[in-house]
C-alpha cells in the first residue's frame, strides 16, 4: 500500500478523533450516571460536599452523555458519512480541527463549571453564557464544514442520511441561540431574556427538540447509513425515508408543551402539544419500520454479527420509546407519570436503548475502516458488550416503570376523609429496591463500555496511521 496521501483522500483524522472521544466520554458520562444512581441508593455518597452533591452532578451527567458522548458520536459519523456519500474530502481540515478542539473545550468547561454550581438552571441548557457562546461558534463552524462538503459533492443526489444530519445541525443551532438569549450580569451569571410561562415554553420548545433533533434526527441519519451498510442491503424504501424525514421534522417542533401539562401554560397550547405528540408516532414508526425492513433477507446475519444486533435492537428501543412518549403525552396519563421515575425510565429507554446502542454499533462498524484494519480486535467482546448493554437497559427501564407507577399511584391515593393515604417518605421507601436494580443495570451498561474501550484500544494499537490513511485513499478512489 502506498503511504503517499493524495489531497483528495478523505479526512479521517477528525473522524478518528471524534470516534475515540465518543468512547472516552461514554465511559465518563455513564460512569457518572452509575455514581448518581448509587447516590439515590446510598445518600452518604454525596459526601456532604456541594461539589459532589447529586444536584450538581446530575446536570454534569446529562451534559456528558448527551453533548460529549452523543455529540462526538454524531460528529464522527456525520463527517464519515458526508465524505463517503458525497465522495469528496471535507472542505477544510483546519475548520474541522477547530470543531474538534472547540467542542472538547466546551465539555471541559462543563466539567469545571457545573460541579462549582455555575448554571443557567435551564435543563440541558445549563452552561453559562461564555461557554454557550463558544458552543454556538463551534456549531456554526460544524455547519460550514458539513454543508460546504455537501455543496462540493461529486454525486448527484444528497443521500437521505445527510438530510437527517443537516436538519439536526440547522435546528440545533436555532434552538440553542433562541433559548440562550439572556442578560449577563457577571462572567458566571446571566438571566433569561424571557419570563414566566413564556420562559417555560421557550425552554421546553428547546428541551423537547433537543430530544427530537439532537437525540433523534441526528441518530436517524446514522441509522440510514450504518444499518444498510452493516446488513449489506439497500435501505428498504427510499421513498418512505423521504416521507419519514419531512413528517418527522414538521411534527417534532410542535410537541414541546407536553412537558408543561397542568401548568400556567395556556390550555390550548397543552392540547396542541398533546395532539402533535400523538401524531408523531406515525413518522417515528415509519422510520423504525424502514430500518427494520432493511434486514429483509438478511435476518440470519443477526446470529453471527453482534454489530448488526446493536443496530437492530437500537431500532426496537426507538420504536418502544416513541410509542411510550406519545402515550405519556396524553394529559390523563401524564397526570400519573409526570414527576415520577416513569419519565426517567422513558428517557433511558431512548438514551441507552436507542441513542447509545446505535452509536456503539456505528462506532464498531467505523473503527476498523478508519484505522485501516480488516475488523475489530475481538468479535466475542462485541458480543459480550451487546448482552451487557441489553440486559443493563432492560434492568434500568423495567425498574423505573415499576417505581414510576408505584409513586404515581401512592401519591394520588386518598382516604375516605380526603387525607393522603401515603406520606412522601413511604413512596420513597417503596422506590428503594427499584433504585438498587437501576444502579445495577447502569453498572452492566457502563461495564460494557469498558469492554468496548479495550477492544478499540487493541484494534487501534494493531493499526498504523499509514494504513489508515491509505484506507482513506482507497475509499475515495473506489466506490463509497
Ligand atoms: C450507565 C448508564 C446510565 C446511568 C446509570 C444513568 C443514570 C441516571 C440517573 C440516576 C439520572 C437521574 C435520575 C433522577 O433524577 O431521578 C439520570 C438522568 C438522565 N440521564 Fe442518565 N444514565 C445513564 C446513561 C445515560 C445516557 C447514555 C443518556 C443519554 C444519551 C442519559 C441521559 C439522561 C437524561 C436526559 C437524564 C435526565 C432525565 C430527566 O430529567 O427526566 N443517561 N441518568
Ligand atoms: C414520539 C416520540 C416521543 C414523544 C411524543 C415523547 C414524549 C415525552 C413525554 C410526554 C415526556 C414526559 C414529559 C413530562 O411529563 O415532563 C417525555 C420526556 C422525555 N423524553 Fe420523550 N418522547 C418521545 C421520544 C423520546 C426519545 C426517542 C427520547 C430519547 C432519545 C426521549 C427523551 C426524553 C427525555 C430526555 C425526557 C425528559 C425531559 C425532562 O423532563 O427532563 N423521548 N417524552
Amino acid at each position: 500500500m502506498s503511504t503517499a496521501i493524495s489531497p483528495t483522500a478523505y479526512n479521517y483524522k477528525v473522524v478518528r478523533q471524534f470516534a475515540i472521544m465518543t468512547v472516552v466520554w461514554g465511559i465518563l458520562g455513564m460512569g457518572l450516571g452509575v455514581f448518581i444512581a448509587s447516590q439515590l441508593v446510598w445518600p452518604e455518597l454525596n459526601f456532604g460536599l456541594p461539589w459532589t452533591s447529586f444536584g450538581r452532578l446530575r446536570p454534569l451527567h446529562t451534559n456528558l452523555v448527551i453533548f460529549a458522548f452523543g455529540g462526538c458520536a454524531l460528529f464522527a459519523t456525520s463527517y464519515y458519512v458526508v465524505q463517503r456519500t458525497c465522495q469528496v474530502r471535507l472542505i477544510s481540515d483546519s475548520l474541522a480541527a477547530f470543531h474538534f478542539w472547540g467542542w472538547q473545550a466546551v465539555i471541559i468547561g462543563a466539567i469545571i463549571t457545573l460541579p462549582l454550581g455555575y448554571t443557567t438552571t435551564k435543563e440541558y441548557a445549563e452552561l453559562e453564557w461564555p461557554l454557550a457562546i463558544l458552543l454556538g461558534v463551534v456549531w456554526v463552524v460544524y455547519a460550514l464544514v458539513f454543508f460546504g462538503t455537501i455543496v462540493k459533492r461529486k454525486t448527484k443526489h444528497i443521500y437521505v442520511g445527510n438530510w437527517f444530519y443537516g436538519a439536526f445541525i440547522v435546528v440545533t443551532a436555532m434552538l440553542h441561540i433562541v433559548n440562550h438569549i439572556a442578560l449577563p450580569v457577571s462572567f458566571f451569571k446571566s438571566y433569561s431574556a424571557y419570563a414566566g410561562a413564556t420562559d417555560a415554553m421557550i425552554q421546553w420548545w428547546y428541551g423537547h427538540n433537543a430530544v427530537g433533533f439532537f437525540l433523534t434526527t441526528g441518530f436517524l441519519g446514522m441509522m440510514y447509513y450504518f444499518v444498510p451498510k452493516q446488513a449489506e442491503r439497500p435501505i428498504y424504501s427510499y421513498r418512505l425515508s423521504i416521507v419519514h424525514f419531512w413528517a418527522l421534522i414538521t411534527l417534532y417542533i410542535w410537541a414541546g408543551p407536553h412537558h408543561l401539562h397542568y401548568t400556567a401554560l395556556p390550555d390550548w397550547a397543552q392540547s396542541l402539544g398533546m395532539a402533535m405528540s400523538i401524531i408523531l408516532l406515525a413518522p417515528s414508526w415509519g422510520g423504525m419500520i424502514n430500518g427494520m425492513m432493511t434486514l429483509s433477507g438478511a435476518w440470519h446475519k443477526l446470529r453471527t454479527d453482534p454489530i448488526l444486533r446493536f443496530l437492530v435492537v437500537s431500532l426496537a428501543f426507538y420504536g418502544m420509546s416513541t410509542f411510550e412518549g406519545p402515550m405519556m403525552a396524553i394529559k390523563t396519563v401524564n397526570s400519573l407519570s409526570h414527576y415520577t421515575d416513569w419519565t426517567i425510565g422513558h428517557v433511558h429507554a431512548g438514551a441507552l436503548g436507542w441513542v447509545a446502542m446505535i452509536s456503539i454499533g456505528a462506532i464498531y462498524h467505523m473503527i476498523p475502516k478508519i484505522f485501516g484494519r480488516p475488523q475489530m480486535h475481538s468479535i466475542g467482546l462485541i458480543n459480550a458488550h451487546f448482552w451487557l448493554a441489553t440486559i443493563g437497559t432492560v434492568l434500568y427501564i423495567a425498574s423505573m416503570w415499576v417505581n414510576g407507577i408505584t409513586q404515581g399511584l401512592m401519591w394520588r391515593a386518598i382516604n375516605d376523609d380526603g387525607t393522603l393515604t401515603y406520606s412522601f417518605v413511604e413512596a420513597l421507601q417503596a422506590s428503594h429496591p427499584g433504585y438498587i436494580v437501576r444502579a445495577l443495570g447502569g453498572a452492566f451498561f457502563a461495564s460494557g463500555m469498558l469492554l468496548m474501550a479495550y477492544n478499540v484500544f487493541r484494534t487501534v494499537r494493531a493499526s498504523n496511521p499509514a494504513d489508515a490513511d491509505a484506507a482513506a485513499q482507497i475509499a475515495v478512489v473506489g466506490a463509497h
